[in-house]
């Protein structure tokens, strides 16, 4: 049985991740999440598994050395999963400090406990590995229609955001030329599924158009981004922990390309259709909602992933297509209204607080 170190287990993509792990394995699996339970972290996600004796999880922030390599210590970790960070664009352009600290030196400091634990003689201990989870933003922004980012795409970001992660993978990079550390790299596209944090697009518009709010369309709505289910980035990662070669980077995505307007007009209309007659919300669901609204700075016009690597090489392709996926989505944040209320009045830290008194 497998021993899984999560980082950022209760934010979105960990959270997603961490039910695939255990569904797709029956059970057999170990994980230790830790997570420090920021804004975007909520143990909720994961009620379901309290009480697994294979399960843990431990408030930690990645960036603390003593903890960190405590947890090693105590524990024979075979893969480290690597996704605690801070994920969003406008709040770097806000405040870009913070992301500087977790996403890069965060990622340092597990790079170098795990190093710590797995040296063994010249090398590291068999079958280890260390999962970089990032994002096709370190590649900038494309602009020809046709043009696709490829593992090779020279790094070019533009938001706090992105150069942190940028400046991330390069520590990766630099850890497996450096000391031929067992590491790998996943550079996936834009995600959306159940759990997702509603200050991004998908699960914001979702929560407004369901609470009668004006949709905010940033600049000419026209921007691109490349959309995957979470649930097929997380057997992305999965397969690259077993089939990933060392030292390698996967791009992670699923050709779904669209503006951000059709975006928020696929999610008007899916839910006027799923919604019953009887619904009173049903009548104020429109078009009218939506609002131009001014533009992020330094907004990237397009993301678009070339998957073709990770195809050949390990053999995944996504299951999800963006009409199923949207509607498993619209579906999961219909059944979740408490969720939405905990997440956007801040009370899942009370319902942490009482879990752990
Ligand atoms: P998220 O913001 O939902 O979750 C981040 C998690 O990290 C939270 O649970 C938070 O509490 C935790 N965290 C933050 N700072 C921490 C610290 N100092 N110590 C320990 N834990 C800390 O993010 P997400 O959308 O799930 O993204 C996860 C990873 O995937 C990130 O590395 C992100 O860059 C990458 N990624 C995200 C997307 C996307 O579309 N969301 C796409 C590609 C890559
Ligand atoms: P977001 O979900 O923040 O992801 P990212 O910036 O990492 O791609 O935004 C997706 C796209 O939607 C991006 O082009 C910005 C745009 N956007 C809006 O138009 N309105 C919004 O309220 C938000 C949050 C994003």
């Amino acid at each position: 049985m497998k021993t899984y170190l999560v980082t950022g287990g209760a934010g979105f993509i960990g959270s997603n991740f961490i039910h695939y792990i255990f569904d797709v394995h029956n059970g057999d699996v170990k994980v230790i999440n830790v997570d420090l339970l920021t804004y975007a972290g909520n143990l909720e996600n994961l009620a379901d598994l309290e009480g697994n004796v294979n399960y843990s999880f431990i408030k930690a922030d990645i960036c603390d050395r003593d903890t960190i390599s405590k947890i090693f210590a105590q524990n024979d970790i075979d893969y480290v999963v690597h996704f605690a960070a801070e994920s969003h664009v406008d709040r770097s352009i806000r405040d870009p400090e913070i992301f500087a600290r977790t996403n890069v030196i965060g990622t340092l400091n597990m790079l170098d406990c795990a190093r710590y634990a797995w040296e063994e003689g010249e090398g590291f201990k068999e079958g280890k590995r260390f999962l970089h989870v990032s994002t096709d933003e370190v590649y900038g922004s494309l602009t020809e229609e046709g043009t696709y980012f490829y593992e090779t795409t020279p790094y070019d970001p533009h938001s706090p955001y992105s150069a942190s992660k940028a400046s991330s993978d390069f520590m990766v990079k630099a850890y497996v030329d450096t000391y031929h550390f067992p590491a790998v790299i996943t550079n996936c596209s834009n995600n959306y599924g159940p759990y997702q944090f509603p200050e991004k697009l998908i699960p914001l518009i979702i929560n407004n158009v369901l609470t009668g709010k004006k949709l905010p369309v940033y600049g000419d709505g026209k921007n691109v981004r490349d959309w995957l289910y979470v649930m097929d980035h997380a057997k992305a990662i999965d397969m690259v922990l077993e089939k990933g070669r060392i030292g390698e980077k996967y791009n992670v995505g699923g050709h779904n390309e669209k503006q951000n307007i059709e975006i928020v007009k696929i999610i008007i209309d899916t839910i006027k259709e799923m919604l019953p007659d009887d619904d009173p919300r049903k009548a104020h669901i429109n078009y009218d909602l939506i609002t131009y609204v001014e533009d992020r700075k330094g907004h990237d016009r397009r993301y678009a992933i070339a998957p073709d690597k990770i195809k050949k090489e390990i053999g995944w392709e996504p299951d999800t297509m963006f009409a199923e996926g949207i509607k498993l989505t619209i579906r999961w944040y219909f059944e979740h209204t408490e969720w939405m209320e905990h997440v956007t009045s801040g009370n899942y830290q009370k319902y942490y607080e009482e879990m752990y008194k």
